[in-house]
């Protein structure tokens, strides 16, 4: 057993889930893992081999010689397959498209899924702040704290949008609805299971966030 407090947060793409959690980390003096980037690394893994994430059993082969590490520091983030520093590359549109291929596998989530509990047992710190899309449900259904961060599409697109300020509004909101489709398709992050609190950050600049996440967390803490 551990005695690291897990606070699950999970949400859709563009809901400021990973800035919010890593954010609310450091003033929790927590750790932080983003799931998602484990994903990504799997599928950057799969390409590199010059299979297709299409490809089940290209998945697992990779899936069983897959190195991974990630950084739990939020103020010094970095994703590492083998001896390859990969935080930039699974960023790449080209990984984002083909990374549902890699999160549909049964097998694939179980590894990995295992894999967050021992890494956020292994934390030297009080805490750790876990963000993905089946945290709340699958990975720590148990954690005092489990949070749904969402906002509505439009909003969520006009974030991406600004993010990457040479693309058309347009085009990324089509973008964000693709990913939300086939990211749904292998879990629901879109409505929250029983006991999990709704954070919808669509009104909210980043630092009310921020404040609604810690308020649910100190609740929560308090009471358990
Ligand atoms: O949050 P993100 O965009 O970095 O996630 C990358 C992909 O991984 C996305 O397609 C959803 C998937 N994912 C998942 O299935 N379960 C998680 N716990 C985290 C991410």
């Amino acid at each position: 057993m551990t005695d690291v407090t897990i606070i699950a947060i999970d949400g859709p793409a563009g809901s400021g889930k990973s800035s919010v959690s890593q954010q609310a980390a450091r003033a929790l003096g927590y750790g932080y893992l983003d799931t998602g980037a484990a994903y990504r690394a799997l599928a950057w893994h799969v390409l590199d081999q010059g299979a297709d994430t299409a490809d089940e059993a290209a998945v697992l082969a990779a899936a069983s010689d897959f190195h991974y590490a990630i950084s739990l520091d939020p103020d010094h983030y970095w994703v590492r397959v083998g001896d390859v520093d990969v935080t930039d590359a699974i960023r790449e549109p080209r990984i984002s498209d083909a990374v549902s291929g890699v999160a549909r596998v049964p097998a694939v989530r179980a590894q990995v899924g295992d894999l967050f509990r021992a890494l956020a047992a292994a934390s030297d710190r009080p805490g750790v702040i876990i963000e993905g899309r089946d945290i709340t449900t699958v990975v720590a259904p148990d954690a005092p704290v489990r949070i749904l961060l969402t906002a509505a599409p439009e909003t969520r697109a006009a974030r991406r949008a600004a993010e990457l300020t040479d693309h058309d509004a347009a085009v990324v909101a089509r973008a964000l609805h693709k990913r939300d489709m086939s990211d749904s398709a292998v879990v629901d992050f879109l409505t929250a299971a029983p006991g999990v609190e709704v954070v919808d950050s669509t009104d909210l600049d980043f630092a009310q966030t921020i404040d609604a996440v810690l308020g649910v967390v100190h609740d929560k803490l308090e009471a358990a």
